[in-house]
């Protein structure tokens, strides 16, 4: 178990250099839902999650030394283009992790950005964009320490980093699943980073796909701030905590002992209650689609049929994640293209 302080650069010594690092991070997609949280980017409860093999982000960086060490100086490039929309978030994570890596003032930035997946596809590029940004940021102090740490230290920093971009942000590390968010009965976890499972995960989960329909593309409709912000007063507050504890514990037992109709029940579960919170909160919103609905049904109704286990996520949007084992996925991925007209990405853990 680490501690914040433990992540405060030490030993390092700023070079008047140039360098360049290009580093990507995948997405992640949740199975127990982070929902909620307190100052600092702390979850309310912890979550657990698949990280993807595809949907990623690819980010060049060129951080060249500067005179002084007043302020933040970078420029973010988004496919070649500069981009000054996406640089108040940017500023605002590198502002967050200043007391951790304060060397970054004494170096100018400049990223360069892109992603796998299309950026209007609704797909959270949050996730992937901080943990990469995250992990150029742990290059370069890799450059400037004499510090020695172990490769784990380097990776529970990075996720820590991340965190403070995004939350969810913490879960893209490592892989193929993560545990974000303190849980007593798991000693190894932390509010701070993310964490493997300290098993094996079973091998019915290996390659594990996850076809993500793409039922409304563009922005989100109420961001994922504004949904934490809203679980502060929740009724549900105390309850959905317990759920998440609970069901924490339940999904990592799945994920040892390959119980799969037991993951279908609590993967479909965890998703409902995102959104059936998202609807009982002050205000509510609705995000699913008819489109979503649609699929969540005939989902269910194709496994009761055929017996294949297939089940379905959703994260804050309108898009369904389709989760199915490896050898089903040619009946699976037929049965989707039948069911919707919507463009579909066929991820994997
Ligand atoms: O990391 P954020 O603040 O965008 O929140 C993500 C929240 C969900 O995607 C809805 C759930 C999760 O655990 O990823």
């Amino acid at each position: 178990m680490y501690q914040a302080e433990d992540f405060i650069s030490k030993n390092y010594k700023i070079r008047q250099e140039k360098f360049s690092f290009e580093k990507s991070a995948s997405s992640n997609i949740a199975l127990v839902k982070y929902w909620g949280k307190f100052d600092g980017q702390i979850p309310m409860n912890p979550s657990v999650s698949f990280t993807l093999n595809k949907s990623k982000t690819l980010t060049k960086a060129i951080s060249e030394y500067k005179n002084d060490d007043q302020e933040i100086v970078f420029e973010f490039f988004f496919e070649g283009k500069r981009n000054p929309d996406f640089e108040p978030k940017i500023y605002q994570f590198l502002n967050n992790i200043l007391d951790y890596v304060p060397f970054i003032k004494n170096y100018k930035f400049v990223f360069d950005s892109r992603n796998t997946f299309p950026h209007s596809s609704g797909i959270a590029s949050s996730a992937s964009g901080f943990a990469a940004l995250a992990k150029i940021i742990v290059a370069l102090e890799k450059q400037l320490t004499n510090e020695e740490q172990t490769e784990d230290f380097w990776l529970k920093k990075t996720s820590f980093l991340a965190r403070l971009g995004s939350g969810s942000a913490a879960r893209s590390i490592e892989h193929p699943a993560t545990i974000w968010g303190k849980h007593p009965d798991l000693p190894s976890t932390s509010d701070g980073y993310a964490v493997k499972p300290d098993f094996e995960i079973h091998p019915v989960f290996k390659n594990f796909k996850d076809s993500i329909v793409l039922v409304e593309e563009g922005q989100k409709k109420v961001s994922s701030s504004a949904g934490h912000q809203l679980m502060n007063a929740h009724p549900f507050k105390e309850i959905r905590k317990k759920q998440a504890f609970d069901n924490t514990l339940s999904i990592l037992k799945t994920l040892k002992n390959g119980a799969i109709d037991e993951f279908i029940r609590i993967t479909e579960a965890e998703a409902l209650s995102l959104h059936a919170l998202m609807m009982t909160s002050n205000p509510n919103y609705i995000l699913m689609q008819p489109e979503t609905l649609k699929i969540i049904h005939a989902v269910r109704d194709f496994r009761k049929k055929t017996g294949t286990k297939l089940c379905f996520t959703l994260d804050a949007g309108a898009n369904v994640h389709v989760l199915y084992p490896e050898g089903q996925a040619n009946e699976i991925r037929k049965f989707l293209s039948e069911i919707t007209e919507k463009n579909i990405i066929h991820d994997e853990i």
